[in-house]
């Protein structure tokens, strides 16, 4: 299997020792536990509490401080320590942050991985094991009655939808401007934004670049979303949105236009191989020579450090478990087998854009 360096020298051999191999399977065990005392220890400030103390806070100033009972600041505080996430003074009994709490409360994007995990999937991780069985998103239905979370992101409550979008918008958002850079290289004037979503990149699009026009095509209940989303904003008259549910065979594409840009944006992740091929092959009949297919995808075996792939490999399950049941986020050798099984070639691929995506160029054979 190809890994990047980090991945390599992280995943071919085991460095740990035996303790902490054991240490490290007790946090595996205690891990949905573990989660929440280090999500209320940030959402209850506790955490900001400590970063901003000079030497260190009491078991009992953090309660009076916190509002909470001794009982629960002396159970959270334990807990943090035991899980690395505070410090402590074995001589005045203060506590302080550690260094990894001080990511759970600065690092973007653990913040919007921890939103994501409470509020989307945490009650449906206890359906994966059916889910992985069955290929179907069993956990689905702690969130409400449709085939895939797609159907169901414009009706989802809306402290839950903040945290979808939240986490999907992080990913992307952080790679837009040097995405254009690639995309408009080559200056083109019609671009199909396949799984646009709320016009985010569409938007950066039209400003980007007075000339161009996009379409953007999205599954018809997003594509309300998304004009919602863009009204009113620069260049917004030379956005379009096409309504299509790509699953269903009979929907109609614009194959009669051609487009000269085709852009998917972690879009290919939504499906499964098979789904893929018959996707990028319908693309294609959307290409001539001189148009490029623009794939964006956060490919875990490309990354650059490892906790980006931990955090990629682990969203797979997501998927598995809420989205869909079938979709993953794919290792590189995988995905330049399906674009050449659906009869495109990768031209170029341009790795460690934004957050760890990597934009794979496509034409036609
Ligand atoms: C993960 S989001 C990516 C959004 C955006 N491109 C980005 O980079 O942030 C996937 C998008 O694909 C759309 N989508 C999923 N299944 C679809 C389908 N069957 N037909 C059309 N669009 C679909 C979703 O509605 C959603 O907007």
């Amino acid at each position: 299997m190809n890994l990047f360096p980090e991945l390599k020298k992280k995943y071919t051999k085991d460095s740990l020792s035996a303790r902490e191999a054991q240490r490290m399977a007790e946090f595996i065990a205690f891990g949905p536990v573990i989660f929440q005392t280090a999500r209320i220890m940030a959402k209850w400030g506790i955490l900001d509490m400590l970063r901003n103390s000079d030497s260190g806070m009491t078991i009992a100033e953090v309660a009076e401080k916190a509002s909470i009972s001794v009982y629960a600041a002396k159970c959270l505080l334990e807990a943090s320590l035991c899980i690395g996430i505070v410090l402590v003074n074995d001589n005045t009994d203060r506590f302080t942050l550690s260094k990894t709490g001080w990511f759970l409360i600065n690092d973007p994007a653990t913040k919007v991985n921890i939103d994501f995990n409470h509020d989307v999937n945490y009650l449906g991780w206890f359906n994966l094991e059916e889910s992985l069985q069955q290929g179907k998103p069993i956990g689905l239905k702690t969130l409400g009655d449709w085939p895939t979370v797609y159907e169901g992101l414009s009706s989802l409550p809306k402290h839950i939808q903040d945290s979808w979008f939240g986490f999907d918008h992080f990913y992307s958002d952080n790679s837009f401007d040097t995405a254009l850079k690639i995309v408009f290289a080559d200056k083109p004037r019609t671009l199909l934004d396949v799984g646009g979503n709320t016009g985010r990149w569409a938007l950066r699009c039209v400003e980007h670049d007075k000339d161009v026009n996009v379409t953007i095509l999205d599954l018809p209940q997003q594509i309300g979303m998304m004009k919602e989303n863009i009204k009113g904003h620069t260049g917004a008259e030379r956005i379009e949105g096409l309504g299509v549910n790509l699953l269903d065979e009979n929907s109609p594409l614009p194959t009669d236009k051609k487009f000269e840009a085709i852009w998917m944006s972690q879009f290919l992740d939504c499906f499964s191989e098979e789904q893929i091929v018959g996707i990028l092959r319908r693309a294609s009949k959307m290409m001539d020579n001189d148009s490029r297919l623009y794939i964006m995808e956060t490919l875990w075996d490309r990354q650059k450090y490892e906790p980006a792939a931990l955090c990629l490999t682990l969203t797979s399950l997501y998927f598995t478990a809420i989205a869909n049941g079938n979709s993953k986020m794919y290792h590189s050798e995988d995905m330049e087998r399906l674009i050449e099984n659906a009869g495109l070639e990768i031209e170029t691929i341009h790795d460690f854009i934004g957050q760890g995506h990597s934009i794979i160029v496509c034409k036609l054979k």
